[in-house]
C-alpha cells in the first residue's frame, strides 16, 4: 500500500557497559532496511534506535574504569554507538538515550500513572538475579557453573555466577495481565513472529505470570520512583518505555498519536520482554500494544552465539574496513534467513561478494553501461518493437518488485532480496544470450542492438532502485552514472519498474572492487 501509511520500526536499545559488535550492527542493518523501502514506498516512516545506560551493568562498568556512569555513557556514545551508524549507513530518525530529560521524565510520568491505577505495590523480593541479563532468574534458567564457577549456580546465558537478591521492591501486578496477553496472541497471530519465537512465548504465558519486581533499593543508577526516591526504577522498565517516550509520549501528543504503535525488531533473546511484559505495562496504561514484535536469530560463531563477554565478538569495521558498508549489509540479509539463526563465515562473505556482488551485480551494471557508451556514445537508444527475451525481462521487472514488496511486509528480507536477484541472473542470461557485441558488428542490427540495450538499461535502473535499501552506496553510483532525477532513495520502490531516468549515461567506477583475500583463512589479507 503506498498511502503513506505510518510505519515505525525500533531497534533495541543497546547497553553501553561495552562497544558493538556485528551481532548489535545485524539488528541496526535488519530495521535500516525495513526503514528504507519503507521510506522509499512513501509510507510516514519514523526509525527509532538507541541505547540503554542504566542500571547495574553499566554501574559496575563505569566503576570499574574509574568514572561515573553518565561519564561512562557519554563516552561510550560519542565513541562507539554513534559512530557505529555511519560505519554501517543507519539512516535513523531519531537517537535516544535513556539519560535524556525527554526519557526519564516521561518514564516517571507513566509510573504515577500505574500507581495512580492500583497496578503498583510494594512487597519483598527474594531470588536471583542476573547482572549480565540485568533479569531475575527462575531457577530454571540457571545451570551448574564449571571452571572457576564450579559449584555455583550461573545463568545459562552469561555463564556468570547470578546473585542473591532480598529487597524491599515496588510490584507491578503483571499476573493480572495473562489472558488478556493469550487472547492478544490469539486474536493477532503476527503479533510475535516468526512462529518459533510465538510458540516460546505463548506457552510461557501459559504457565501463569508472576508480578514483576520494577524498583532497585540498593543502587541508584537509574530514574528515581516518583514518589519514593529511595528506589530507582528496574532497568527493563525502564527501557522499554524508550519506545513511547522517543515518540511523544507526556509531551507531544500528536508525534505521539501518529507514530505509535511500533513495529519492533529484536533478537529473539529478549523477545519475551517485548512480548509480555512491554504490553502489558502498555494495556495497564490504557495505551496501544506494539504492532509486532519480531525476534530474529543470533549470529553463531563457532556454533555459539556470538559475544564479547565470550570473546567471540567481531567489531563491524573489522568487515567494513574491506569490503565497505554495502557488502556488509547484503552479506547479513542475504545469507541469513531472517528469523533463524546463522553462521558467520569469513570465507563465505567472500565467496558472496565476488560472486554476487562483484561479478554479479557490479560487472553487469559496469558492462552495460559501457556498451551504451561504445555502441551509442553514451546516449540510451530508444527500444524498437519487443521481442519476446525483451518483454520477459520487463515482465520480471514488475513480478520481482510486487513479490519483493511482498516480502518485506512479512518482513522476510532474505527472501525480497532473493527476489530482486532473479532480475540480476535474468538480465545476466540475457545479455550472454543477445550477444549485443556481436549485433554491434553489423549495421543492419542497429535497432535491435537499442533495443537490447535499452531493455538492460531500464532493468540495472529497477535494479538501482530496488536494491537501494539494502546497498544504498552502490546504488546511488549506479543511479548517478544512469543520470536518474533526483536520488535514488526517493525513488517510488512499489513502481520500481517505471523509473525515469536521463537520456544518456556516463561513467561508473567499480561498485565491488577486487579484493585479495588470504587463501589460509579465507580473510582479507
Ligand atoms: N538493553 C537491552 C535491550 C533493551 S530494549 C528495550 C539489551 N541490549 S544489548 O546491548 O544486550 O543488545 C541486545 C540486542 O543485540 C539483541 O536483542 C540483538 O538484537 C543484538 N544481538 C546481540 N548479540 C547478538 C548476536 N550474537 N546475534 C544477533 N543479534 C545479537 O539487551
Amino acid at each position: 500500500m503506498s498511502d503513506g501509511s505510518s510505519f515505525y520500526i525500533t531497534t533495541p536499545i543497546f547497553y553501553v557497559n561495552d562497544v558493538p559488535h556485528i551481532g548489535h550492527a545485524y539488528t541496526e542493518v535488519a530495521a535500516d532496511v525495513l526503514a528504507r523501502w519503507h521510506r522509499q514506498a512513501g509510507d510516514d516512516t519514523w526509525f527509532l534506535t538507541g541505547t540503554d545506560e542504566h542500571g547495574q551493568k553499566i554501574l559496575r562498568t563505569a566503576t570499574a574504569n574509574g568514572v561515573t556512569p553518565k561519564e561512562w555513557a557519554d563516552r561510550l556514545v560519542e565513541s562507539a554507538w554513534q559512530p557505529l551508524l555511519k560505519t554501517i549507513d543507519i539512516s535513523n530518525d531519531d537517537f535516544i538515550r535513556t539519560t535524556d530529560e525527554r526519557h526519564e521524565v516521561n518514564v516517571q510520568l507513566f509510573l504515577q500513572r500505574l500507581f495512580d491505577a492500583g497496578y503498583i505495590y510494594t512487597g519483598e523480593y527474594e531470588g536471583y538475579y542476573c547482572v549480565g541479563c540485568e533479569e531475575y532468574k527462575a531457577d530454571s534458567d540457571l545451570v551448574d557453573g564449571t571452571g572457576e564457577y564450579e559449584g555455583q549456580k550461573v545463568c545459562a546465558i552469561h555463564s556468570k555466577p547470578v546473585e542473591l537478591l532480598k529487597e524491599r521492591n515496588y510490584f507491578f501486578k503483571m499476573s493480572e495481565f495473562s489472558q488478556r496477553l493469550l487472547d492478544l496472541y490469539e486474536e493477532n497471530p503476527n503479533f510475535i513472529q516468526p512462529e518459533s519465537v510465538r510458540n516460546e512465548i505463548v506457552s510461557f504465558v501459559r504457565r501463569g505470570l508472576t508480578d514483576l519486581s520494577i524498583s532497585r533499593q540498593t543502587f541508584d543508577w537509574g530514574v528515581k520512583v516518583p514518589w519514593d526516591e529511595s528506589h530507582v526504577v528496574y532497568v527493563w522498565f525502564d527501557a522499554l518505555l524508550n519506545y513511547i517516550t522517543a515518540a511523544g509520549y507526556g509531551y507531544d501528543d500528536e508525534a505521539f498519536a501518529s507514530r505509535w504503535p511500533a513495529t519492533h525488531i529484536v533478537g529473539k533473546d529478549i523477545a519475551r520482554f517485548h512480548a509480555v511484559i512491554w504490553p502489558a505495562m502498555l494495556m495497564a496504561a490504557g495505551l496501544e500494544v506494539p504492532k509486532q514484535v519480531f525476534g530474529h536469530g543470533w549470529l553463531l560463531v563457532g556454533g555459539e552465539k556470538m559475544s564479547k563477554s565470550k570473546l567471540t565478538g567481531i567489531a563491524p569495521n573489522q568487515i567494513t574496513d574491506t569490503f565497505g558498508s554495502d557488502a556488509f549489509r547484503y552479506y547479513f540479509m542475504r545469507a541469513i534467513n531472517f528469523g533463524q539463526d546463522g553462521s558467520f563465515s569469513w570465507e563465505d562473505l567472500s565467496a558472496r561478494y565476488q560472486a554476487e556482488l562483484a561479478n554479479g551485480f557490479g560487472n553487469l551494471a559496469s558492462r552495460v553501461i559501457a556498451m551504451v557508451t561504445r555502441y551509442f556514445d553514451g546516449v540510451i537508444p530508444d527500444a524498437g518493437v519487443l521481442d519476446a527475451p525483451d518483454q520477459a525481462i520487463r515482465d520480471t521487472e514488475v513480478r520481482v518488485t510486487a513479490a519483493a514488496d511482498a516480502a518485506i511486509s512479512r518482513l522476510a528480507i532474505h527472501e525480497a532480496i532473493a527476489q530482486v536477484w532473479q532480475l540480476v541472473d535474468e538480465l545476466n542470461g540475457y545479455i550472454t544470450l543477445q550477444e549485443p557485441w556481436a549485433l554491434s558488428k553489423d549495421p543492419a542490427n542497429r535497432e535491435r542492438l537499442g533495443t537490447v540495450l535499452n531493455t538492460a538499461v531500464r532493468g540495472i535502473g529497477t535494479l538501482a532502485v530496488l536494491l537501494s535499501p539494502v546497498l544504498p552506496v552502490a546504488t546511488s553510483k549506479l543511479w548517478t552514472a544512469l543520470n536518474g532525477a533526483g536520488a535514488v532513495s526517493d525513488q517510488p520502490i512499489r513502481s520500481a519498474f517505471d523509473w525515469a531516468g536521463g537520456t544518456t549515461v556516463s561513467a561508473l567506477e567499480p561498485l565491488f572492487p577486487r579484493i585479495e583475500t588470504s587463501e589460509t583463512d579465507g580473510s582479507a589479507a
